[in-house]
């Protein structure tokens, strides 16, 4: 049987190879500069394993590390299905180069082979990104999320005691605005009391305290980064941002009708990804560890989102009703909605909709059993002390998420017209 790329990077170290590339990880149409785009190189370069590798902020850090010299090790789990889509462009054939990323099959709940993949890699910096991330799944699998969340982030510390690298490796835990819940006080700084309000927050406060008690501990150069909501054009498909983008570019082109929602009333704190993961760097940079928030200092609510989308291919919203009666309706459809699409002959699809047409509606379905109503992030200590601050303005946030998303789109609209299938992906 033929064996699949992914399938030979298994236990051995993968015969594949990196581009040295600042190219974007979606970005065929983005115009967001890379924060790196000096490539380092060194004969003894660092070496960096990175949990969660195959998600949002895995992939770009991968590629931020890489084009810092780094050798990169991710950590990814066995599926089903390819589940490497986010960093299939950092390989190359083996005989382009020489490799500098890696991928090893692993499970932040699996401790024996979290500490051989440690022993084999020899990490400088471990960056522990895997989680079971989204907050509403977590109401479904509490259990899961605890053990992935909260004990496998034990899982790596102790390996690290279990090896004797206490000393020898940096490690960052990936912390979460989610932390301030039901928030104490606005903004949220590394001072605010924590409140967690899902299975998802609670096991993530158990991940906090357990990296500052092995700092204090045993010595371990151990931070939390506590991170607001950042994302990306290749953020998970059901998180909201890329729910409405996704949306909007579909709606854009026939391919959707609607798009409901939870809370449109949820603010929260949002950055681009590609900001983020370059926080989590400077933290492994100190000589001291510690922990810090990482914010934009900016906050909008998920109706703006959804309003800020939908202008991006034209269409103005007025929002009518209230509670599960709210709708989004259409009040304008501008010209330039018309030019957006990259290829000439989609450019003539007659919208399916017009002034009137209610676009967004409510579904209660995605109503949390608890809500955190509102984050709002004081990034201070981050800019004073790493020099680290927000570049990416929520409107290009959303310009670059849409604009993706439309591309993606013009790809599913051309597949069915040619008689391809086109997956639905249902939530
Ligand atoms: P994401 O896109 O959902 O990626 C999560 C990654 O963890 C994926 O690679 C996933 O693998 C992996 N994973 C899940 N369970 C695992 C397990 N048991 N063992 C090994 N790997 C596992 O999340 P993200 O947005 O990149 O976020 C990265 C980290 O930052 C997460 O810990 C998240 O909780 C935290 N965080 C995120 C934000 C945000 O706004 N994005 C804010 C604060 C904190 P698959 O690809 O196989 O699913
Ligand atoms: N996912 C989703 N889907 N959320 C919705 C929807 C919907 O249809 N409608 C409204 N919302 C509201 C949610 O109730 C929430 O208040 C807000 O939109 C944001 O939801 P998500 O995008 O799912 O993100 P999150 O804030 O719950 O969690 C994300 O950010 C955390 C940092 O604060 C995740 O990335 C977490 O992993 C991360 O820790």
């Amino acid at each position: 049987m033929k064996r699949n790329r992914q399938q030979e990077s298994g236990d051995k170290a993968p015969k594949r190879n990196i581009k040295h590339s600042t190219s974007n990880i979606r970005g065929r149409t983005s115009s967001i500069q890379h924060p790196t785009s000096i490539i380092q190189h060194s004969s003894h370069p660092r070496v960096a394993l990175i949990t969660g590798i195959t998600g949002q902020d895995g992939a770009y850090l991968a590629e931020f590390l890489l084009n810092r010299g780094y050798v990169v090790h991710g950590i990814k789990r066995r599926s089903s299905l390819f589940n490497t889509q986010r960093v299939d462009h950092l390989y190359v054939d083996i005989h382009e180069g020489h490799p500098r990323f890696f991928m090893h099959y692993g499970d932040l709940t699996d401790a024996t082979n979290l500490i051989r993949i440690i022993q084999e890699t020899q990490p400088d910096e471990i960056y522990n990104l895997a989680a079971q991330s989204h907050v509403q799944v977590s109401f479904e699998t509490p259990e899961y999320t605890a053990n992935a969340d909260a004990l496998g982030t034990l899982r790596l510390l102790e390996a690290l005691r279990i090896l004797n690298m206490t000393k020898k490796v940096k490690f960052y835990q990936a912390s979460t605005s989610e932390l301030f819940g039901k928030a104490r006080e606005v903004p949220q700084k590394e001072t605010t009391p924590f409140y967690p309000r899902s299975p998802y927050g609670a096991a993530k406060l158990y991940a906090y305290w357990i990296v500052v008690n092995y700092r204090e501990a045993y010595g371990i150069h151990a931070s939390n980064g506590i991170l607001f909501n950042h994302e990306s054009p290749i953020r998970g498909e059901t998180f909201v941002t890329r729910k409405i983008t996704r949306a909007a570019a579909r709606i854009k082109l026939g391919l959707q009708k609607k798009l409901y929602l939870g809370n449109l009333n949820a603010k929260r704190d949002w950055g681009h990804a590609r900001d983020f993961v370059e926080a989590m760097w400077l933290m492994l940079q100190q000589k001291e560890p510690d922990d810090y928030v990482i914010a934009t200092g900016e906050q909008h609510s998920v109706r703006e989102f959804v309003d800020a989308a939908f202008k991006e291919i034209g269409i103005g919203l007025e929002w009518k009703g209230s509670g599960v009666k709210e709708r989004g309706i259409v009040k304008s459809l501008t010209q330039n909605s018309k030019r957006k699409t990259q290829r000439r002959s989609l450019d003539v699809i007659q919208h399916s909709f017009e002034k009137g047409d209610v676009l967004v509606k409510v579904d209660p379905r995605y109503f949390r059993p608890t809500e955190v109503e509102t984050l709002l992030g004081d990034a201070s200590k981050a800019r004073k002390k790493l020099g680290w601050k927000a570049k990416v303005k929520f409107r290009d946030l959303v310009k670059d998420m849409v604009r993706e998303d439309l591309v993606e789109a013009e790809r599913d609209h051309l597949c069915r017209t040619e008689g391809f299938r086109v997956m639905k992906f249902h939530e």
